[in-house]
């Protein structure tokens, strides 16, 4: 009878500082035995995005603090750890050193195996984690500083079918905010704004709609939307609420038609998948509108639509110790004690860089 497959995950990788501990049974269920996330919301919001120097020298505050915590909350022991899981990229680097460093020194210490996680990995595989998901499954990853539809083949296997182009939706959202004089970060703003808005008041563009391709454009969304705003200046309350409601629209429609061509392809390519899903992640994915828009588009072409809660949805560290127990039980090698983190780190090695991919060392 083998024993459940008990993690301690980290994660750095940008302005929350997490640490887990996560159960995975040998038949694959897993279990959070303690989630622990610190938000750094209110240090960076002052300036209006995250302050990379603010985020580092916060999770050296916050880190080992947070990884007792959670080891208390488990009431587990280090030792009882069978690896450590960090996340060591993408993301900003500072950030991605303490998490990392802090994984080798236990690491060292206990004799325990080290897992460098990459962080969309850890999106990639939550659905699992939560829902149980099996291989493989299409997932939309929508951040701050990602837009990108993944298939997820198997553990360490994913094809990357499309990104942006430019800005990353969390990006055009916070950007959009901030030339409308509502506070950071953005998409919680817009989307409360937009309630109250007309969503057919302005026709924005619909960025790469129609096209084959699976890329996302989201820059000239965010002109368009200055534009307007400047055409109708000083713009009242009631046309921020206009401008958020259209500007929804436009992200939503631009959706439906990216992401419905994902699901087309997987049908094409997975014929045999009798029960396909499409999994969402990201802060993003919060947004009630894109949600809605996301889940009746799946059930129009037979998929299930898996949205983990949302505290799974950001950053967090269960899903570093889950992505750290899928490797392990797949049987992947843990990393060496050298192993260096990276600020750039595609998950598929296989795709092409685009031109410019969402904020530059942004998290995902
Ligand atoms: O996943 P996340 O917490 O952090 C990153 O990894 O980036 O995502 C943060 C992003 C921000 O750009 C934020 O404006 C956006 O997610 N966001 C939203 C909503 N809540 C957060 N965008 C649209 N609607 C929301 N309700
Ligand atoms: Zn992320």
């Amino acid at each position: 009878m083998s024993q459940p497959l008990i993690l301690l995950g980290i994660e750095t990788s940008c302005d929350e500082t997490a640490a887990a501990v996560v159960a995975r049974d040998p038949d694959g269920r897993g279990t959070i035995l303690a989630d622990v996330v610190l938000s750094q919301l209110d240090a960076h919001s002052a300036y209006g995005g995250v302050v990379p120097e603010i985020a580092a020298r916060a999770h050296v505050d916050a880190l080992d603090h947070l990884v007792s915590e959670a080891l208390a909350r488990a009431g587990l022991p280090l030792a009882r750890m069978d690896a450590i899981a960090a996340t060591s990229g993408p993301g900003l680097i500072g950030g991605l050193l303490v998490g990392l460093m802090t994984a080798k020194a236990m690491a060292l210490a206990t004799g325990k195996p080290l897992y460098a996680v990459n962080h969309l990995e850890g999106h990639a595989l939550t659905a699992r984690l939560t829902d149980g998901l099996a291989f493989p499954y299409l997932m939309l990853l929508v951040s701050g500083g990602h837009t990108q539809l993944i298939l997820v083949r198997g553990v360490g296997r994913y094809e990357r079918w499309g990104t942006t182009i430019d800005d990353a939706l969390g990006e055009a959202f916070d950007k959009t905010a901030k030339l409308l004089g509502l506070p950071y970060p953005g998409g919680p703003a817009v989307e409360r704004a937009a309630a109250k808005g007309d969503p057919d008041r302005f026709a924005f563009p619909r960025p790469l709609v129609g096209e084959a391709r699976l890329d996302f454009s989201f820059s000239g969304l965010k002109t368009a939307v200055r534009q307007a705003a400047h055409g109708i200046a000083p713009v009242t309350d009631r046309d921020i609420a206009d401008i958020c409601a259209s500007f929804q629209k436009a992200v939503s429609r631009t959706l439906k038609d990216r992401v419905g061509r994902g699901l087309d392809r997987f049908r094409r390519e997975f014929p045999a998948v009798a029960a396909p899903a499409l999994v969402t992640a990201g802060g993003v994915a919060a947004n009630r509108t894109l949600r809605d828009t996301l889940e009746q588009l799946s059930a129009a072409k037979g998929f299930r639509f898996v949205a983990p809660p949302l505290s799974l949805c950001t950053d967090n560290g269960a899903m570093i110790a889950w992505a750290g127990a899928e490797r392990m039980a797949a049987g992947l090698a843990a990393d060496p004690l050298d192993v260096a983190p990276r600020s750039r780190w595609p998950l598929d090695a296989e795709a092409k860089p685009l031109t410019g991919f969402g904020r530059r060392g942004a998290k995902a």
